[in-house]
């Protein structure tokens, strides 16, 4: 395995291996855990060569706190993505990826932006879109991997491509769960131990929720979790919403035509917590 933490090289070295083979490339903000693991296990089946970014992007970050906060387990990382036998890793500095002006570009995602996250983490789809679209021209990948845990993040990135017509196919993969339900993330290692023990009750709820939506309405289904949440004092719920997988606009009633999904954003305490389900 390969790390390079300057451009020119992970450059060179890309070339070098690539000829007539294809790219697969996992971005990630290190701490790994097995749903990273899970999207670099499909890229090396589907792909000659895998590339793994680790680079904790400031500009996606709202809060300063959460970056300062943000877990950095380098040397494990390290030895995990040997152990899947990626190819190569790209661990750049802040300057390095943007040469010393630590900025967003503004980005039109066609109002997929505005949408649950976008209402509560300001400039993050910019800071996701900028560094996304540098590390798709370092790495030239011929398909970057996105993990369903994220999934407006996934569809923005299908909207980054599809209009500036890059030619990297991007691949949506399932959320990796731990045994009792909870979404791996690698802010759940800053839980306390209470609020571990509570967090599987998210996606309880979401499993529930799309029941319900069985034989309610969005609206109805809404206040039903809205209702489970204010009985439950450890969890404070941010936002439980029910949209469209394509454009993520809410929904009232269900439409045939169009495949839904509930999302969930959720404080246990000082750590946010999100998730999601297809009904
Ligand atoms: P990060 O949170 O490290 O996640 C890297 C990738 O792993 C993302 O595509 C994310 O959706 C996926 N992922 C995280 N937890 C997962 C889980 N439990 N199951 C499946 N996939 C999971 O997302 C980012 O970093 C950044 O925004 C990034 C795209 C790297 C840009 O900085």
């Amino acid at each position: 395995m390969l790390v390079f933490a300057k451009i020119k090289s992970v450059q060179q070295k890309i070339e070098s291996l690539k000829k007539g083979t294809t790219v697969g490339f996992v971005p990630t903000m290190g701490a790994l855990h097995q749903g990273h693991l899970s999207l670099i296990e499909q890229a090396k089946k589907e792909n000659d060569l895998v590339v793994v970014s680790i680079f904790v992007n400031p500009t996606q970050f709202d809060n300063s706190e959460d970056l300062i906060n943000y877990p950095k387990t380098i040397d494990t990382d390290l030895s995990l993505l040997k152990a899947v036998f990626c190819d190569v890793v790209f661990t750049p500095s802040a300057n390095e990826v943007y040469a010393n002006n630590v900025q967003s570009a503004a980005f039109n995602f066609d109002g997929l932006e505005h949408q649950m996250e976008g209402k509560f983490r300001n400039g993050h789809f910019d800071g996701v879109g900028t560094i996304v679209k540098r590390l798709f021209e370092i790495v030239t990948p011929t398909k970057a991997y996105f993990g369903e845990k994220d999934f407006q993040q996934l569809q923005i990135i299908r909207k980054m491509v599809e209009k500036n017509q890059l030619s990297v196919e991007i691949i949506g993969c399932p959320i990796y769960r731990e045994k009792d339900g909870l979404a791996m993330s690698s802010r759940n290692e800053r839980l306390t131990k209470k609020h571990r023990a509570i967090a599987p009750f998210v996606y309880k709820t979401l499993k529930q929720a799309k029941i319900e939506f069985g034989t309610k309405n969005a609206l109805e289904v809404i206040n039903w979790v809205e209702n489970k949440f204010k009985k439950q004092p450890l969890l404070e719920l941010e936002y439980f919403e029910i949209a469209n997988e394509d454009d993520l606009q809410t929904i009232k009633n269900k439409n045939e035509k169009q495949k839904h999904r509930a999302f969930i954003a959720v404080f246990a305490g000082e750590i946010r917590l999100i998730d999601n389900i297809s009904l």
